[in-house]
């Protein structure tokens, strides 16, 4: 049975969603599901704006013919070819011989990598700034390199200022029958998904996302809708969700706030974290999110370090080392580029106390940016009593670099 949505009187949103899928990209957990979105335009010709993923083919099959109607599907727009949207090219390509397949040089290159046969179609390849008509609608092609591959590219519809924006803008979480921001409640229900998604698919290109938002910035009057390959279209409030971009990809926080994430075997650097977590809210900074390392997937974790503006690090020794999920989460934060934020250390050590140090030595030396707290706390096996002056010191250190 199809599934569509209208998005304005002449282009309908033909996705899916997907419930079955455990991690995105074989990678990251996806508790509320993802939506892989397409969009038809039905103009004097008629239009596919990407595709789904190879698993969700049947239902864009079936929302694509139920709206032709009979009509032949002439375009195909690919804007971005990590298989979650192209998954079902070659399946258009069967199914409509006569179609035109537009995309850029780089796309092409990657359809053939891919085994797609588009080389027995006809295709348009486009550049940067290029126009194409569709009857009423004329298109142009802004190319947004590295956001997420370098083939990306953005597509404008001049005649109704909708915005195909590929990854950009999009979310982790199924639509389930909500196709537009202002039909949930974003900020409460899907900002963190949103970020998560941003932080850890494209957190690295930061510099890329930037560029992206330069070249919207100069028709950023004429957006008036936002559709991304995931997650809701946006028609409403369209610089609320353009700002945290704008914020995440300078690697800028969004609240004053402390990300306490702790490493602990037995529990005692976990009471470190928490005496300084009870610490920090006597003081006033209330804004505080506590993570043990080892039961919350590093994805949650990386959201939460683009979000606030400090980190507290609290690790016990192992191997003489970092505990390794701490040292995955160091190595995470490096990979996505985090920057621009202040981190407190607590190590802990039975018989060697040496995490401190290496934590220490890892955002100084590795990550960019990064200011490390001179005040740090150091504890033996358990948290003593004798600390609390400690806990108290550190506290201080923490609220007075806000
Ligand atoms: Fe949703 Fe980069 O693909």
């Amino acid at each position: 049975m199809y599934s569509v949505r209208t998005v304005t009187d002449d282009l309908y949103w033909v996705g899916a969603n997907d419930h079955r899928l455990a991690l995105f990209e074989n990678a990251y957990p996806i508790p509320r599901g993802v939506s892989y979105n397409s969009y038809l335009l039905l103009d004097e010709k008629t239009v596919l704006f990407d595709t789904v993923d190879w698993s969700a083919c049947r239902q864009l099959l079936e929302n694509v013919n139920h709206l032709l109607s009979g009509r032949p599907l002439d375009y195909l727009v690919i804007n971005h070819l990590e298989p979650d949207h192209a998954g079902s090219i070659e399946e258009i390509l069967l199914r409509w011989p006569n179609i035109t397949v537009i995309s850029n040089e780089k796309a092409f290159m990657l359809m053939r990598q891919f085994g797609f046969h588009v080389d027995e179609h006809a295709t348009v390849q486009v550049k940067e700034g290029d126009t194409f008509s569709f009857g009423t609608h004329t298109v142009t092609f802004v190319f947004a390199p590295m956001v997420h591959w370098p083939e990306v590219m953005v597509t404008f519809d001049l005649t109704n200022g909708v915005l195909f924006s590929a990854d950009a803008f999009g979310t982790f979480g199924a639509l389930d029958g909500k196709l537009f921001a202002d039909e949930v409640n974003f900020d409460r229900d899907w900002l963190d998904d949103a970020r998560r998604y941003l932080t850890n698919i494209v957190g690295k290109y930061g510099p890329h996302i930037q560029l992206l938002l330069k070249k919207a910035g100069g028709i950023l009057d004429q957006i008036k809708f936002i559709c991304p390959l995931h997650g809701p279209v946006w028609r409403e409030d369209l610089m609320y969700f353009i700002r945290k971009y704008d914020l995440w990809s300078r690697y800028l926080p969004e609240e004053k706030g402390v990300l306490i994430a702790y490493a602990s075997m037995y529990g005692n650097t976990e009471s470190v974290a928490q005496a300084l977590a009870a610490r920090l809210c006597d003081k006033g900074m209330t804004n505080v999110a506590l993570y043990d390392v080892s039961s919350t997937h590093v994805s949650q974790l990386i959201s939460e370090s683009f979000k606030y503006s400090h980190m507290v690090l609290a690790s016990v020794t192992y191997n003489l080392g970092i505990y390794p999920a701490m040292h995955n989460l160091l190595i995470d934060m490096k990979a996505l580029n985090v920057q621009n934020r202040t981190v407190a250390i607590v190590e802990n050590g039975s018989w060697a106390v040496k995490s401190g140090d290496l934590i220490s030595k890892f955002l100084t030396d590795e990550m960019k940016k990064m200011t490390v707290l001179n005040e740090r706390i150091s504890i033996a096996s358990s948290l003593g009593a004798d600390k609390a002056s400690e806990i108290d010191t550190l506290a201080d250190a923490i609220l007075a670099s806000m």
